[in-house]
């Protein structure tokens, strides 16, 4: 195995040792971190004249070589690699020659990991935040659509008032645009650069840090070297990230499984978003929407691996950290494919509005507007609770709705009711009703402002 390290060493390591070891396998993917992150380091030693122009000049050529020629797959990532950092600095030598032993002056591999991982998390968080944006443009899309589509609002799994498609999916609009702000606030807080911590302690020669994090973007660095290397709170707090948003994806997976049912009927996926039984021929199953549910446990599992990894280590590196990678890179993918797919099934589902009309009529839903009517009639609340829960038990006996039950019963119970009480507790004024600010009757106001942060007027946009 080519190895940066073995002058104080008698003997090789085992085979099994070396396999254990390595983690070129997996941390070949941040191969143009590690690219990057070195020449900006490199840059930073020639302008510290740490290394001269010529130095300097040579290596930033022979690393955007080995990048060309690994991308046109004339240079390979291989197994024969401790790991990525152990690949790019022997290519470099290879190519280049003395020059290329003279890369990693002031830098320790400590710090050289920690980076690129934040390089690589920080891209990340940018691309899930884009796809989001899309996701909630999707949604926004079915919201504006939606305004009139009635539907039961439930509690306890039971009818309890009627809302809209519109109001219901808004519900999500605001979940999702809490995962978007969480994740940008991660990286706010991530955006430091560690490079320059060395193994732990810095390093004897006179690096100019600020420097090389703002070559890489970053707001600043890193403030102590010892946590500089040895900080993982980022990938953490990633992974946590990463977590609600598949907590959200499989809540609203959970939801369609449902509407998919024959029972409600509220949905119909799309045949490009559907899978059949290999028995019972008249099945249209919502497997993607199980799988994106099932998938939430693997990524809850990333997160408490890494919190578990991280939760003994003594300062400062220790190599359980090279365990932070596999999982992280797990979660990434598994949240991208969930949240493109996601999008794409909810875009292309067909919602049954008059099913969901007509579920919405049934169950009572109507009944706290029923209550609410007689409190326009001067009744306290509690004692038209008391009245319309009997008038219900009147329906539920005679097998009818509150709209079919004749005036006469209604003013049997209380003479209040007159004849407008059957508008008062039709399925559009039980809607139109509820304005209260994030009500289901005002939702021109979250349209209009799910419209700004779209459009990037909000803070965070
Ligand atoms: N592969 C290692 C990791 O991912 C790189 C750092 C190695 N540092 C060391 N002192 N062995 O953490």
């Amino acid at each position: 195995m080519a190895q940066l390290w073995g002058g104080r060493f008698e003997k090789n390591t085992d085979a099994m040792v070396n396999d254990f070891n390595a983690s070129v396998r997996f941390d070949s993917r941040l191969f143009l971190e590690d690219v990057k992150g070195s020449m900006a380091h490199v840059k930073m030693l020639a302008k510290q004249k740490i290394l001269t122009e010529e130095e300097a000049q040579s290596i930033l050529v022979g690393l955007k070589g080995i990048a060309d020629d690994v991308a046109d797959g004339k240079l390979e990532i291989t197994s024969e690699y401790e790991d990525v950092h152990s690949f790019v600095e022997a290519s470099l030598i290879d190519r280049i020659g003395e020059a290329g032993k003279k890369m990693h002056t002031g830098r320790s591999r400590n710090d050289q990991v920690a980076l690129d991982m934040r390089l690589y998390i920080r891209d990340e968080i940018d691309e899930t935040a884009d796809l989001l944006k899309g996701l909630l443009e999707t949604l926004e899309n079915l919201i504006e659509k939606n305004t009139e589509t009635y539907m039961p609002g439930f509690t306890h799994m039971q009818k309890a008032q009627p809302v809209t498609l519109a109001h219901h999916l808004g519900a999500y609009f605001e979940m999702f645009r809490r995962d978007r702000e969480r994740l940008i606030s991660v990286r706010e807080r991530m955006n430091f650069c560690p490079l320059g911590s060395g193994a732990l302690a810095g390093t004897t020669y006179p690096l100019d840090r600020e420097y090389t994090a703002k070559l890489l973007g970053f707001s600043g660095i890193c403030r102590n070297s010892m946590d500089g290397v040895s900080d993982r709170d980022y990938v953490i707090e990633f992974l946590d990230a990463l977590s609600l948003v598949m907590m959200h994806l499989s809540r609203f997976c959970e939801e369609i499984i449902m509407w998919n049912s024959n029972e409600y009927g509220f949905v119909e996926l799309d045949d490009s978003y559907s899978t059949g039984s290999s028995i019972m021929p008249q099945k249209k199953n919502p497997d993607i929407a199980e799988l994106i549910r099932g998938k939430t446990g693997r990524v809850y599992g990333e997160l408490m691996s890494m919190l578990t990894t991280m939760k003994g280590l003594p300062l400062a590196y220790n190599k359980d950290m090279q365990e932070d990678k596999e999982g992280t890179f797990d979660a990434i993918d598994t949240v991208r494919n969930c949240l493109e797919l996601f999008t794409g099934l909810l875009s292309t589902t067909k919602f049954n509005k008059k099913k969901m009309k007509q579920s919405a009529s049934g169950g009572f839903t109507n009944a706290t507007d029923a209550a609410d009517y007689l409190v326009g009639k001067g009744v306290p609340f509690r004692d038209a609770h008391a009245v319309v829960g009997k008038l219900v038990l009147n329906c539920i006996k005679k097998g009818i709705s509150l709209d079919e039950l004749p005036l006469t019963d209604w003013k049997a119970e209380c003479p209040k009711f007159g004849r407008d009480i059957y508008k008062a507790i039709s399925l559009k004024t039980c809607v139109e009703k509820r304005t209260t600010a994030g009500g289901p009757g005002a939702m021109d106001k979250e349209i209009e402002e799910n419209r700004k942060y779209l459009k990037g007027e909000k803070e965070n946009g």
